[in-house]
């Protein structure tokens, strides 16, 4: 490329940061020109032609028209580019044993049903019922009671309740740790699942090469008085998508060993489960103080 050539596209983007400058708000302009010089830069690296600017185009107003109350693609397109978990592991540095975040996902519900303790919040969602049970304490080791712990999964056909078009609520609740932050319920063995694929970030995947595949998670979201709120999953040990978990959420410290439990075997609170297989695992919560 001629110098002549390169000076002419360093101006526009110089053009277009000066327009900026009467920005009152300070966070504004920052963030809104360190993206106009990323895209620019994006631009000028890979020679976009026209017909891909126009592609790129199309892709996301597709993006937008498939977008509603219940599906949310563009949070979709950020998680399979991994932006999600970049502005996860920029907004939640590690403090001590404090639990690892990950990704939110588009499926967690305001308003999920209250459970107590050792109660099932499958609410007839299909699957392996799995006993699920810990504590929630501080980076010191102090027990945090009355954490509201959020729960979430897909049923063991990979569907979250919101996505069967009807007004089900199932395989989801919550409940609050007790006086010694201890916790308990039943919930679904997790079974992996592909992310919503059928829209414009799907073909974007299958252009790509890439799986939509999920590895099996439960969700977790944390939350008490004076801590970091906690978005997280925990993992199933042995999953084999746990390298390449489509959203790139999987790390060490939240894969979990699900103990298999044979039909029969007597369960922690002795529900009866007429002879079917179930499984257990345990989930130790630390939570990081607020604004750490
Ligand atoms: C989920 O785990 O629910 C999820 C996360 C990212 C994209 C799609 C689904
Ligand atoms: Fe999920």
């Amino acid at each position: 490329m001629t110098d002549e050539q390169q000076d002419r596209e360093a101006a526009v983007t110089a053009q277009v940061l000066r327009s900026f400058a009467d920005c009152a708000d300070p966070r504004l302009r920052e963030v809104m020109e360190s993206l106009v010089r990323h895209l620019h830069s994006f631009v000028r690296e890979v020679r976009l032609t026209e017909a891909e600017w126009n592609a790129g185009i199309e892709f996301l107003t597709r993006t937008g028209h498939i977008t509603d109350e219940r599906r949310q693609e563009f949070i979709l397109l950020s998680d399979v580019l991994g932006v999600s978990m970049q502005t996860v592991a920029v907004n939640n540095e590690a403090y001590g044993d404090a639990t690892e975040a990950t990704v939110f996902g588009p499926f967690f519900v305001q308003n999920s049903p209250e459970i107590g303790h050792g109660e099932d919040l499958a609410f007839g969602a299909v699957g392996e019922p799995c006993w699920v049970e810990g504590t929630v304490a501080d980076a010191d080791g102090a027990p945090v009671a009355g954490a509201r712990i959020e729960v979430w999964e897909a049923d063991e056909d990979g569907f979250y309740d919101t996505q069967y078009g009807d007004d089900r609520v199932a395989a989801r609740g919550h409940l609050f740790s007790d006086t010694d932050g201890r916790y308990r319920f039943w919930a679904l063995t997790p079974t992996p699942y592909p992310i919503p694929h059928d829209g414009p970030v799907g073909r974007l995947l299958a252009a790509t090469g890439r799986s939509p595949m999920r590895a099996s998670h439960l969700h977790f979201m944390v939350s008490a008085l004076g801590r970091r709120t906690l978005v997280t999953h925990i993992f199933v040990r042995g999953d084999e998508l746990l390298a390449s978990d489509a959203v790139f959420g999987v790390k060490d410290s939240l894969v979990k060993d699900f103990q298999p439990q044979d039909g029969g075997a007597p369960t922690p609170d002795g529900r009866d489960l007429g002879g079917r297989s179930w499984s257990r695992v345990d989930f130790d919560i630390v939570l990081a103080p607020d604004g750490a």
